[in-house]
Formats: C-alpha cells, sequence, structure tokens
C-alpha cells in the first residue's frame, strides 16, 4: 500500500512486515527518511541525524549541509561525495544535476519498461525530480509487493533541455540507510562455479561488485544483501537487491565518514554512456528490493514468490516439466546419426522424457573452432536433417529438444565470411578471441532481424518441442560498425536489448509452446530478466555433486528452484574426477528442474534401470520444486553437511534432501527438517515414521550412517490425516 501525508510530504509504502518511507525535506530534496520493520506512519521530519564534520558543503539559501542529506536518487558535484546514481552531461561538459521535487502521481498499473523485462505490478508511485537549473528531469518509479515485502524501483531520465545529455551512468536507484551495521551478502563465481555466497564485513569506503563483461556474467551475480550482524537463516534484518537486467552491472555499497551506508545497482556504467536528444528518456532496469525481517531464508522466499508470480514467463511457471537427457557431457562433438539413434533407442522406457541434441549439429561445426552463425544442419553428419533425428526420438515415445547460440560466430563461418562486420570489434585492430568466436553485433536491427528468421527456419522445421539456448563468450571491444563514435557506450546495453527482442520474438511471439532453457556457459546469464523468456536456466557446466550443492545453494539463494536446472551425471564426474554415489547425484538434483546429462552407453546397467523409478519420484516431488518454500538447514559453505526442506504452501507435504561430504568416522546423521506446521503430523515415507512437524523442526532425525563419502537421503513427508 501506498500513501502520501501531505502534511509531513512523506509517501509511506507499506509492506507486510515493512515500511519504506520518502520525504521531501525542506530544502526540497526527496530523502529517505526509513526503511525497515513496519512502523506507523508519523511525522518523521523530527528525526535529525546531523552530520557534525567541519568543511562540509552547504545548499545555497538554506541552513542545510549538502552532505547530510539522505539522497533518494543521488547525484553528484554538488557536495555529497558519496556514490552517484546519475551523471548527466550537458553540452557545456556539466556534469552536475540537482534534482528536487516536483510532485507525484499514481499510475493503477505498473507499466512495462520498453524493450525490457518488467515484473507484473500493480499500484505504482511515480515521484518526479527536476533539475533547479536545466529541464532535466528524473522519474521514480515504486511499486509494492506487500505479501512479499518488495519494493521495485526504476528510474526514467528525461532530457527536457534544449540540448542533448550524455549520460555517464544511470542506475536504476541509490539508497541510504542511517547506519552501516551490516555485513555484505554477494554471490561470486566463475564458470564451472557459479554464485557462491560470500559474506565480508562492510569497511569505510566503497566496495564494488559487478562485471563489464556484457552478460549478467558467472563471476557476480547482480545481487546484494545487507545482512544485520548476526544474521543467520531464520533471524536478523536482510535488506537485499536483485537487478532484473542481464548485461552488465554495477553494485556498491559505501559506508561513508560519519558511518552511514549507501548503496546503488544498476548497469555498468564502466561500460556504458548514452546520448539523449533533446526530449528523449532513458529508461533503466527494474531493480527489486527485499526486505526480511526473518533472515535469509524468508529473503529467499519472498524472491521466489516474487519471482514466480510476476517475472517467470507465466505459460511455463507452473508446468510440469520434461526429464531430459542432454547429449553434451556424453558426447560432446563427437556423433552422427548412428550414435544418435542408437543413444534415443536406449532411451525407449527408461523414464526420460526428452532427448537435447546440444552444439554440434549444425554448418562445419564438428568442434568449437567452426560453424557458428551457419543455422542449418549438417546432413553429411545427419543424413535426413533434425526431422531424422526428433521422428526417432517420436517413434521411441520421447520429445525432441535443440541447441541453439544464436548470438555467436566463429570467423570460420559462411555467416562470418559474408557480413564480417556484423561482429562486435574495433575495426582493423585482430579481434579478441574466446572459444574461437566473436559477437554478433545485437544492437543492430539487421543482425537480429536475420538471426530471427534463421532461427524461425531451423526450429520451426526442427521437430524441437525444446531449446537450449546458449552464448559462450563475453563481450569485448565494445564497438559497433554502425554506431556514431559520440555513441560507442550505447553497445552492450543496445545489445541486451537485442537479445530480449530475439529472446522475446522466439519465446513468447513465434513459439510460445515451445520450452526454452537459458545457458551461457552454465549459469553465466541467471537473473531476474531472463526468467521472463526462459523458465529454467542450465546452473552451472559443474555437475560434481559436492560443487553442486553450493552452486545450488547460491542459484536458488534468489531465483526459484525450478529456474535451476540439474542434470545427474557420469561418475567420476568428468570435470574433476570425484566419484559419488548415483542416489546422491538424483538427490541433489532433485533441488531443481531435473534431468540427465551422460552417454547411456557408458553408465552402468544398474544404474540405467533405476531411471524410471528416479523419474517417478521427481515427478512426485516437481510440484513443490514449482510452487513450494524452500527452507535450508546448514550448508555446504559452512561444514560438511546441507539440507534443504522444500514444503508445499499448504504445509501438507514436503521433501527434505540431507546432504553429508566426507563420511566421519564417528556419530550418524542427525538434522532437524524446517519449515514444517509443528503440530501437523507428518508419515516419513522413506523411515516408515510418524511424528509431529515440531519434533522434526526442533529433535530432528538421526539416520543411519552412510557406507561412503557424498552420501545423501531423500525424505518425502505427507500430513496424516
Ligand atoms: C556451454 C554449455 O554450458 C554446455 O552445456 C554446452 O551446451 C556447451 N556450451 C556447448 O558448446
Amino acid at each position: 500500500m501506498i500513501k502520501y501525508c501531505n502534511e509531513c510530504r512523506t509517501f509511506f509504502m507499506d509492506g507486510k512486515d515493512f515500511t519504506y518511507a520518502v520525504r521531501v525535506n525542506s530544502a526540497g530534496y526527496l530523502t529517505r527518511a526509513y526503511y525497515g520493520k513496519k512502523i506507523e506512519h508519523a511525522n518523521l521530519s523530527y528525526f535529525n541525524r546531523e552530520i557534525v564534520t567541519s568543511f562540509n558543503t552547504g545548499i545555497p539559501g538554506f541552513k542545510k549541509q549538502y552532505a547530510t542529506i539522505m539522497q533518494e536518487y543521488s547525484t553528484e558535484y554538488l557536495g555529497d561525495f558519496r556514490e552517484p546514481a546519475l551523471v548527466p552531461v550537458d553540452e557545456r561538459g556539466s556534469r552536475v544535476a540537482d534534482l528536487r521535487y516536483a510532485g507525484y502521481y499514481m499510475l493503477p498499473v505498473k507499466p512495462a519498461i520498453t524493450g525490457m523485462p518488467t515484473s507484473k505490478g500493480g499500484e505504482t508511485l511515480v515521484i518526479r525530480l527536476k533539475d533547479t537549473d536545466t529541464g532535466l528531469a528524473v522519474y521514480l518509479y515504486y511499486t509494492v509487493y506487500e505479501a512479499e515485502n518488495i519494493v521495485t524501483r526504476r528510474a526514467v531520465i528525461s532530457n527536457g533541455t534544449s540540448g542533448s545529455i550524455t549520460l555517464e551512468r544511470a542506475l536504476s536507484f541509490s539508497e541510504d540507510f542511517y547506519d552501516c551495521d551490516f555485513e555484505l551478502m554477494t554471490l561470486w563465481g566463475h564458470h564451472a562455479n557459479e554464485k557462491t555466497p560470500e559474506i565480508t564485513p562492510l569497511h569505510h569506503g566503497r566496495t564494488t561488485i559487478g562485471n563489464i563483461r556484457g552478460t549478467t556474467s558467472a563471476h557476480h551475480a547482480n545481487f546484494t544483501a545487507l545482512l544485520r550482524k548476526g544474521t543467520t537463516e531464520e533471524q536478523g534484518e536482510v535488506y537485499s537487491t536483485s537487478l532484473i537486467y542481464s548485461g552488465s552491472h554495477y553494485e556498491s555499497v559505501e559506508v561513508d565518514e560519519c558511518g552511514r551506508t549507501r548503496v546503488v545497482s544498476g548497469i555498468n556504467p564502466e561500460s556504458f554512456s548514452w546520448k539523449l536528444a533533446s526530449g528523449e528518456e532513458f529508461e533503466t532496469p527494474e531493480a527489486v528490493l527485499n526486505y526480511s525481517d526473518e533472515g535469509l531464508g524468508k529473503m529467499t522466499r519472498q524472491y521466489h514468490d516474487f519471482f514466480r508470480a510476476n517475472l517467470v514467463n507465466p505459460r511455463w511457471v507452473n508446468e510440469r516439466r520434461p526429464v531430459v537427457l542432454n547429449s553434451w557431457e556424453g558426447m560432446h562433438f563427437s556423433f552422427d546419426r548412428d550414435r544418435l539413434f542408437d543413444t534415443i533407442d536406449c532411451l525407449k522406457d527408461s523414464g526420460i522424457e526428452l532427448f537435447v541434441l546440444d552444439d554440434g549439429w549444425f554448418g562445419a561445426r564438428n568442434n568449437d573452432k567452426a560453424g557458428l552463425g551457419d543455422w542449418v544442419c549438417n546432413e553429411t553428419k545427419l543424413p535426413g536433417g533434425l526431422k531424422a533425428i526428433a521422428d526417432r526420438c517420436h517413434e521411441n515415445g520421447i520429445e525432441f529438444g535443440l541447441w541453439i547460440e544464436p548470438e555467436m560466430v566463429n570467423p570460420d563461418s559462411d555467416l562470418y565470411r559474408a557480413h564480417p562486420d556484423w561482429a562486435i570489434a574495433v575495426p582493423g585492430r585482430d579481434a579478441v578471441p574466446s572459444r574461437n568466436q566473436y559477437v554478433l553485433d545485437f544492437s543492430r536491427k539487421d543482425v537480429v532481424d536475420y538471426i530471427k528468421k534463421a532461427m524461425y527456419d531451423v526450429i520451426s522445421t526442427s521437430g524441437a518441442s525444446y531449446i537450449k539456448w546458449d552464448m559462450n563468450r563475453p563481450l569485448t571491444e565494445n564497438m559497433s560498425y554502425m554506431l556514431p563514435a559520440d555513441r560507442q557506450g550505447e553497445l552492450q546495453h543496445r545489445y541486451v536489448l537485442g537479445v530480449y527482442e530475439l529472446a522475446r520474438y522466439l519465446t513468447l511471439e513465434a513459439f510460445p509452446d515451445i520450452l526454452f532453457e537459458g545457458c551461457s556457459g552454465g549459469g553465466g546469464r541467471f537473473d531476474g530478466a531472463m526468467l521472463a523468456y526462459f523458465p529454467q536456466i542450465w546452473s552451472s557446466d559443474n555437475t560434481d555433486v559436492d560443487d553442486r550443492t553450493v552452486i545450488q545453494l547460491g542459484t536458488t539463494m534468489v531465483f526459484p528452484m525450478s529456474a535451476s536446472s540439474n542434470h545427474v551425471s557420469l561418475s567420476p564426474n568428468i570435470r574433476n574426477g570425484r566419484p559419488s554415489p548415483i542416489a546422491t547425484r538424483t538427490n541433489i538434483a532433485y533441488g531443481g528442474t531435473f534431468g540427465y546429462e551422460f552417454d547411456v552407453r557408458k553408465i552402468p546397467e544398474s544404474e540405467l534401470k533405476g531411471i524410471p523409478a528416479a523419474v517417478e519420484k521427481y515427478h512426485e516431488i516437481d510440484d513443490i520444486v514449482r510452487n513450494g518454500d524452500l527452507y535450508r538447514g546448514t550448508d555446504r559453505t559452512q561444514g560438511n553437511e546441507s539440507l534443504i526442506s522444500v514444503v508445499s504452501k499448504d504445509k501438507k507435504r514436503a521433501f527434505v534432501v540431507y546432504y553429508q561430504a566426507l563420511n566421519p568416522h564417528k556419530m550418524n546423521p542427525v538434522f532437524r527438517i524446517p519449515g514444517l506446521d509443528g503440530k501437523t503430523v507428518y508419515r516419513i515415507k522413506e523411515l516408515g515414521l510418524e511424528l509431529p512437524g515440531s519434533v522434526l523442526g526442533n529433535l530432528g532425525l538421526g539416520i543411519g550412517r552412510f557406507r561412503n563419502d557424498f552420501g545423501s537421503v531423500l525424505l518425502t513427508l505427507e500430513a496424516v490425516d
């Protein structure tokens, strides 16, 4: 609920458990008056955290110091020396914007952002700020999600001056906290090690994360969380943010000399500038601000509910997902039609429901050195084309899926030979190689239109009901042959808009009934915006059980479990040689959308025989994966074990995966099961036990010792009537 108090010039935004208040101060600045546990509405102007250091800057005509303002959308060079959200450079070279409150209006429904995914929403507050000196205006958008304790924010920069303005930075939001009694949680990583939670102390000065790779990247999720000291899974205040954006992003947390904290986030200014002609507007991506008064667990569940209800493509969010076998780890590029037919024939009655033909089916793509861009099936390798493969799948009672990487081109390809200027590069300079491929210039409409048609042609004739969209290199040398010199800084953002346009066209317009899975060298482009097109995303190329517990922990810290695509692979793991029992590989993969990824001819007969039962088991619990609540017990970043408990919304069903890395030579595993209803008695199918939720949640369970390292157990619980 959003209310404006005229007398105290304050906007109050209330969720179930929080209040967010912004106040217009006597000098006309929009200030953060309060954000935290829900409070009664009152005049908050009495609260004055005076900054008393000398040599600060004054606001002309007022007795206030600029440095004391808790800015709601910060600018620079007026005397606030903290991080700015906006740097608009006008034709004179001035970088100053003195933004003061200039009114507000309410919209009954949240408007979409042009060309970018936006979460659905109702009543939206728009506050207008205007530069005192020029025609520059900023519109701040706020939408409250009461049940999820979330506020979304974004900004629209409007050039009402008579000349052009170059935005050197236009972040989605800034927010100030009165204190710095926090720790900072981020999700860092790299290829095959995505989204490792890391908690560090704050210090005076700036802590910045983000990246300039052109995609969200495996290296940092576009997420920050400020944790009150002592926060755990179940208690403590958490103020977190997640950006609905798929390009280079920037997050900064700054503690100033007076112990206040400023958080900003948005498109990374290092790889961005944007020229706004007179009368034009720039829309920033949306940011999700999530407040939890009950630790990280509640934060996670709020994100999951929010994304599922407001962003994930509604066609798929609650749809049963097929259990796939993906060809990559099992075959890489070494396949021909006979090998595929053999594999597909093995899948008859295996329980596996869809076969995905990964990289290598098109052009001269026999390794990663050639062929990207030539989206025509290689009929020497696959006589009869994709249709023959799809037909073979259908004859065996399974569906067919196909891999694509539409944003890329190998220099050794017909496409590149015909259109070298379609790749992002600095003309006349040797391009930086990465996996032997270049990035197509999706800032260009002609390039996106060409790929739209190429993809349409291939997908519509392939017989596929599932597509895996991959993206395997970062953007470098950010230059487009089409953009003038003073607009080259726009390339990365325009590229992202081009990706969204292709994704929108393929997933929502051309093939709404095909399930699209996202991928970027594993989980390199895993963000809220991608979920609007890809209800599931390949979390990592690392399928080892032990590493995967951490990767999935970080991934589902923010994103819904069903968005995390997880596959059971061979043991020992092809990446790190670690052996693990099939039961554990299966149980860990159950913590998301489930599938397989190996050469069926190489797995032991006993493992093959176990697949139908494993798939059946998954479908017993997959509705809770899609719409239940995730509770975490201990996790692998803190010790030898991890536990997830996934509970249906009505608390009548749950499943639990307990995992132990090394098998200690001591007592048997004991664990508590969080998230159950205390009074409800649950039957634990696998143990033949019936116990109340309060007992399971407090005393817990002891199970028999494992025989090996990397042991695990899956328990399914049902309320006894
Ligand atoms: C990277 C992906 O993460 C893998 O799953 C696989 O699709 C390869 N690319 C194919 O090149």
